[in-house]
């Protein structure tokens, strides 16, 4: 099973009419029509409304909203309502609570609050989701199930503590090998009863806080059970739903680069993925682009949906900028570019009341159809409507892949040492951007992805490694591929161990090299590092670890300039196979990383489009009937022109280009190329 069918982008977002009198839904409907809004997400919060109490369901506005939604031919994206518990069931059960990193219990509040391991708590969510399913499945407008509401958090009660004993028996058996999975000679911890073990929190293993343990073994198998723990509770509930409708796709709306969940783990019991994009300020358009490939990722390249997005401010931040005008527009556009095949908001209508009231919404407080706001999703609207069913189902045609692995990243920021200021993101971003600015499509994919088809394959801060991943890597070396990768790669096993060999680890022969020591320094100080290739030098500056490389047979293309390291490698190149092992041993600032990328891109004859304007951003998605589509975002302010990389039909205007004649593009201005074929 795959994406929903559906004629055209689905155009719409989260509606929860139970807000207001019906009075007000009228409005609402002459409003969507206006805007050409033809899918709108119901039902994410009413739990409390489907089931007002232990044995009363009450369905009488949840069926109005569908019955209208069907007499207007709009489409539903029907959600279970589990998002949050009602408090007659937190009275009732104190146990579906959950229990903090502090060990405190919490009583009934907020959402995204169930404990995922409570017993009443899953059965009684898998029954209200089966009793939607049972009421609603077959409806002509119901064409997604949307499970829950991004999934998220920990908790450390003690029917979690329970549930990690059991999955940690299934996962070793034995408490031999669990012992030596968590390396438990070391500071006398050896168990000798299942029972003894405890989740690591503030109360046993962790100090300062989630990130800080005395046992990295514990705190990442610890990650790794609550996400499996909140899939169990996802796969309730899908289970459930697919008793009474067998082809309806079943989805969840991730968080793009969320660290609590293994969006990987996940990926293959939903039927689609779909995400919310909700950029951190001065995120950068590189930072979208990398989340919306992940997702792509998750289901092998199928296009995903943005679930959320929202038509301008956010509410929770401490302060929240409007989106400047066109940029909801050209945001919704680099989703689609990157694979998105569905543009929609939170929310529909601006909330009454609550933390959200302020949360921009396509419909404020007064109704009106005549804000900047309504005005810009009305006009997207109608050009996605001319825009049609062409890119549905389009993949990408990517030459380069980037690994992303949650246990990299959790081992790498729950590690003592070497430096606590390298972040995991930052680093994958930084190599992304440079991707990005080359004008590249890239895939991002997990560390189990068939890396068969790429000419270059991105490897950064991969700090764990698994399975045959490294002969997969130097498969890729070996039919003339390039693999890049960076400092703190290839140092721990699965447990977090380290690698009883050289740093790094299995990836050493590929690389050519082996790390001596490592130093990490504050943010404030900089190494120098030349870097050269043929002609091409560049002096660039390095960051917060250094690795000492002794080269085994790498040759050097920068070396650090400054300390009693000055002259040795900071960057290498090593001949393996047809292809090459290229490895940066420390924390290049962005030009040097572009540097780097760029050799790395030039040496597969990879070029990138518009690469005069770094603003301007490329993508292309090829569609089932083969046609091309080369997508062109101006992420400036500025209006600017530049040689057209292809000839086509702007889909957006109808303007014809020639290749090499000029397109030019307003300030966040788009333009959608169908590329002669
Ligand atoms: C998330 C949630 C929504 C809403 C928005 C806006 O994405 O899924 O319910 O809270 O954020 O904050
Ligand atoms: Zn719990």
């Amino acid at each position: 099973m795959s994406l929903p069918a559906t004629p055209k982008i689905p155009f719409g977002g989260d509606y929860n009419p139970e807000q207001w009198p019906p009075e007000v839904w009228k409005d609402d409907y002459r409003l969507f029509d206006t805007a050409r809004i033809d899918t709108v997400t119901v039902g994410v919060f009413t739990w409390a409304l489907t089931q007002p109490a232990a044995d009363v369901h009450d369905f009488s506005t949840l069926d109005r909203i569908v019955a209208e939604a069907e007499e207007q031919g709009r489409r539903i994206v029907l959600a279970t309502g589990t998002g949050a518990h009602p408090a007659w069931l937190a009275r009732a059960h104190p146990e579906v609570t959950r229990t903090d990193f502090e060990g405190r219990r919490h009583r009934y509040g907020q959402r995204h609050n169930s404990c995922p391991n409570s017993p009443v708590f899953r059965r009684l969510s898998a029954e209200v989701a089966g009793r939607i399913a049972e009421r609603y499945a077959g409806r002509p407008p119901v064409i997604a199930w949307h499970v829950g509401n991004e999934y998220g958090g920990a908790c450390y009660c003690e029917r979690c503590a329970a549930g990690f004993r059991v999955w940690l028996r299934a996962r070793y058996r034995t408490l031999d090998a669990l012992n030596s999975a968590w390396c438990t000679a070391f500071w006398s911890h050896t168990f000798s009863d299942w029972e003894e073990i405890e989740p690591p929190s503030a109360l046993t293993e962790h100090w300062r806080g989630p990130d800080h343990t005395a046992f990295q073994g514990i705190t990442l198998d610890y990650l790794r059970f609550m996400s499996d723990a909140m899939l169990a509770n996802f796969r309730d509930e899908k289970a459930a739903i697919r008793r009474h409708s067998p082809d309806t796709p079943v989805t969840t709306n991730f968080m793009g680069m969320y660290r609590p969940i293994d969006y990987h783990r996940w990926a293959p019991h939903l039927d689609f993925a779909s995400w919310d994009n909700y950029p951190p300020e001065d995120a950068g358009p590189a930072w979208a682009a990398l989340s919306h490939d992940l997702m792509r990722g998750l289901k092998d390249g199928l296009p995903f949906w943005v679930m959320e997005q929202a038509p301008t401010t956010t509410a929770c931040r401490d302060v929240n900028p409007v989106k400047r005008p066109g940029v909801m527009r050209l945001w919704s556009w680099q989703a689609v570019a990157h694979g998105a095949d569905a543009v929609l908001y939170f929310q529909m209508r601006a909330s009454r009341g609550a933390s959200e009231k302020y949360f921009g919404a396509v419909i404020n407080h007064a109704g009106r159809d005549d804000t900047r706001v309504f005005r810009e999703v009305a006009a997207l609207g109608e050009e996605l409507e001319r825009f049609g069913d062409v890119a549905l189902g389009a993949r990408t045609p990517a030459r380069v892949a980037l690994l992303f692995d949650w246990d990299s990243w959790w081992t790498l920021e729950i590690s003592d040492g070497p430096s606590r200021l390298v972040r995991y993101q930052q680093v994958v971003l930084a190599y992304y951007r440079a991707l990005w600015e080359a004008g590249v499509d890239v895939d991002v994919v997990a560390v189990t992805a068939d890396l068969s088809g790429y000419d270059v394959v991105v490897a950064p801060a991969l700090h764990m490694l698994k399975g045959d991943l490294p002969q997969r890597l130097e498969d890729v070396a070996r039919r003339g591929g390039s693999v890049l990768a960076t400092y703190l790669s290839g140092r721990v096993d699965e447990s977090d161990n380290a690698f009883l060999s050289d740093v790094p680890g299995p990836l050493g022969p590929l690389m050519g090299i082996r790390i001596d020591e490592w130093d990490a320094r504050g943010a404030d100080v900089v190494n120098p590092v030349r870097l050269q290739a043929g002609g091409e030098v560049l002096e660039a500056g390095a960051r917060l670890v250094f690795e000492l490389v002794v080269p085994q047979g790498a040759e050097t293309l920068g070396a650090y300039g400054a300390d009693f390291y000055a002259g040795t490698p900071a960057v290498t190149r090593n001949s393996f196979g047809a292809g090459h092992g290229w490895y940066v041993a420390t924390g290049l600032d962005q030009p040097g990383v572009d540097w780097v990328v760029r050799q790395v891109l030039a040496a597969h004859g990879i070029a990138g489009r518009v690469p005069e304007l770094p603003c301007v951003e490329s993508a292309v998605r090829v569609a089932p009937d083969g046609t091309r589509l080369l997508f062109l975002l101006n992420h400036g302010d500025e209006a600017v022109e530049f040689a057209a990389p292809a000839a086509g039909v702007d889909l957006l205007t109808g303007a014809r280009t020639e290749q090499g004649g000029t397109l030019a593009l307003a300030g966040y201005g788009v333009a959608v190329l169908r590329e002669d074929g």
